[in-house]
């Protein structure tokens, strides 16, 4: 019988000798192909201990559970399980997320309990009173017995499938459901007429500017306020998540970040040029392990210029340029609230089609 013990990946300078975390790694890469079936969202070592040597506006505790060996042999393979954990020290520190995952040959042994009650001990430590936890589903299934839907009634996940049987048998509720949804590349001559289309119906108050990772001084602050909008405008379903506020300062911290992560942005904005400000905007972000998927992050259009076909504007133009740019790519990915009927409809009509989902989940600790 397999014996484990939990302890946490230590964050060393470099990822020489840190077979935590290269274990840390394996574990997630192994759930990932085994959730998804293919290696899009793969990460890897360096990219991680980027992410965890920044934690200045989260805490990142990362545990492992490892199976037990008289040696103590720095063997990643012993890595079976791990939990990630995000711990908000700005805004949202009511909540903590955590990211559970066990490799598939070593499930239903009870290491993703031991993972999960160590976690739940020191999210309880630090005053949190609330969690939440993700399900990934590589289908989402049709309305029907054996299937779940959230407090909003948009989406579905499979109830009796690992993540949501773990999730229910502890007390958490379904509050909202992800599409995932991919769009293939290369794209048709279609995009240049959809993005004329939407520049006519924009009209001329609007310019477009674009930047990679490090955003213009200029732009900054405008690019702050978009991203503060994002935490809230994007839907939540149930989730119980308040304003998760930007600055400058936040917006250079993440960029070096980015940069030590070896992540690359293509940022796209709208200008609203009467009042040199920022209305809407889009990215993708580029990771290192492949250069033939990226995935589409944020993309919000402020209220106040809403319903003038900027959401199709950056998208089509940020898709163009990614062709110029990026030609390699053949994949885009996006996430998006089954309720956010708006952007899931400027999403087909560009042709992503539904590849999945994610169950959003909570619990109200007592
Ligand atoms: C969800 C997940 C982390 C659970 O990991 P696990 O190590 O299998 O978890 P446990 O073994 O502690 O519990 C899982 C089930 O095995 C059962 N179990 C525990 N020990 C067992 C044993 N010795 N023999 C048989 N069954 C056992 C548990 O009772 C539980 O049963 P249930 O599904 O009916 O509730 C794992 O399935 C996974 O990695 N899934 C993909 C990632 C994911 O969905 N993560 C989000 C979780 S919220």
């Amino acid at each position: 019988m397999t014996t484990w013990s939990i302890r946490e990946v230590p964050v060393s300078e470099t990822v020489d000798g840190n077979w935590l975390l290269h274990g840390y790694t394996d574990a997630i890469n192994d759930v990932i192909v085994s959730t998804w079936g293919n290696h899009d969202f793969e990460r890897s070592a360096a990219e991680i201990l980027g992410s965890m040597h920044d934690q200045q506006y989260d805490r990142k505790p990362r545990l492992v559970a490892v199976a037990d060996d008289d040696a103590d042999t720095p063997d990643p393979a012993r890595v079976l399980g791990y939990s990630a954990m995000i711990l908000p020290l700005q805004d949202n520190t009511h909540t903590a997320h955590v990211d559970l995952g066990v490799r598939p040959g070593h499930r239903r042994q009870g290491i993703g309990s031991s993972l999960y009650d160590t976690s739940l001990a020191l999210v309880r430590e630090a005053g949190r009173t609330q969690v939440t936890a993700s399900t990934d589903h590589s289908v989402e299934p049709p309305d029907g017995p054996g299937t779940l839907a959230p407090s909003t009634g948009a989406g579905r996940v499979a109830a009796d499938a690992d993540g949501p049987r773990f999730a229910l048998q502890r007390g958490f509720a379904l509050e909202q459901v992800g599409r995932y949804s991919v769009l293939d590349l290369p794209y048709d001559a279609e995009l240049i007429a959809k993005r004329a289309d939407a520049e006519a119906q924009a009209g001329p108050d609007y310019r477009l500017v674009s930047w990679q990772s490090h955003a213009p001084q200029e732009w900054v602050d405008a690019y702050a306020l978009l991203l503060t909008r994002m935490s809230t405008d994007a839907p939540l379903g149930g989730l119980d998540l308040e304003e998760d506020v930007w600055d400058a300062e936040r917006i250079r911290r993440t960029e070096k970040q980015w940069q030590d992560r070896g992540l690359e942005l293509l940022v796209l904005a709208a200008e609203h040029v009467p009042t040199h400000t920022l209305a809407a905007f889009t990215c993708f972000m580029e990771v290192p392990t492949t250069s033939v998927f990226v995935h589409q992050d944020d993309t919000l259009v402020l209220r106040e210029h809403r319903g003038k076909r900027l959401g199709m504007l950056v998208k089509t133009a940020n898709l163009q340029r990614l062709a110029v740019e990026r030609p390699s790519i053949r994949r885009v990915g996006t996430w998006n609230a089954q309720e956010n009927s708006y952007m899931l409809a400027i999403n087909v009509a560009l042709g992503f089609h539904p590849a999945g989902g994610a169950g959003e989940w909570q619990l109200k600790l007592g």
